[in-house]
């Protein structure tokens, strides 16, 4: 094809997985060996707010234990040396893509780095652990800051700019991510609509793979830096 000059790039957990953190639908619907619905709900908040905070806490945690893959740092260097745009989508809540060299990461289902006040409504960066004691530090509430983390009913962030990105970019490409979640499942379809070229990187088929153009499988850290070499060409 010829050189696109809008490249809209989506990644999920896949992306990530080669620098040591589990993707979700490997762990068999368990994470860390809590149901999905106790961990990552407003309702399995409200419930057990102690449980809820330490699960993030620990996941926050962890980041520092991992380190960005050739993955990562490849999309850091598209970003910078591409002529024409690119825009990046994660769902994932790690920091591992700004860690890479990438900045304006559009973190659509929120970031572990990140609180808000649900009295409030501000928002902050969190590196320390979060509990049902910690004060807002804008309001002081107690009980109103929570990982700014989209969880399952709730609507991912930045929708209306990233469907205006698929819809009007050349290039969409996928990586790392199971195509099980929507709206961002859904993207490759309006990429498609809207007459992008789409491209799948990932260690196999997702569950949307027969809708891409174009479908390369294996690991990102071979496929990602391989893919970035031939669009720098
Ligand atoms: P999944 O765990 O659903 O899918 C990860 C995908 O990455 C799978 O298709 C794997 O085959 C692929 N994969 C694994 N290792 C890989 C590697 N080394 N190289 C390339 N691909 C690899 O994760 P997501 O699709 O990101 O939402 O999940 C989407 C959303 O579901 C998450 O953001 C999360 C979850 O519910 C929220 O928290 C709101």
């Amino acid at each position: 094809m010829t050189h696109p000059l809008h490249i809209v790039i989506l990644t999920g957990a896949g992306i990530s997985a080669e620098s040591g953190i589990d993707t979700f639908r490997d762990a068999g619907g368990l994470w860390e060996n809590h149901p999905i619905e106790h961990v990552a709900t407003p309702e399995g908040f409200k419930a057990d707010p102690v449980l809820v905070h330490r699960f993030y806490n620990l996941r926050r945690a962890a980041l520092s234990t991992v380190k960005p893959n050739a993955a990562h740092v490849a999309l850091g260097q598209l970003q910078r040396e591409f002529k024409g745009q690119v825009t990046l989508i994660t769902q994932n809540v790690d920091d591992l893509h700004e860690r890479g060299g990438s900045s304006d990461v559009i973190h659509m289902h929120g970031e572990l780095l990140s609180a808000f006040c649900s009295a409030c409504d501000h928002r902050w960066r969190q590196v320390e652990d979060l509990s049902p004691q910690s004060p807002c530090p804008a309001c002081q509430t107690r009980g109103g800051p929570r990982p700014d983390i989209v969880w399952f009913g709730e609507m991912p962030y930045q929708m209306r700019r990233l469907e205006t990105a698929v819809k009007a970019c050349d290039l969409f490409v996928s990586i790392g991510t199971s195509g099980a979640v929507y709206p961002a499942a859904g993207f490759v379809h309006l990429a498609n609509t809207f007459g992008a070229q789409t491209l799948e990187l990932n260690l196999e088929p997702s569950q949307g793979s027969a809708a891409f153009d174009d479908a390369r499988h294996g690991p990102a850290t071979e496929l990602v830096p391989e893919w970035v070499r031939s669009t720098l060409a």
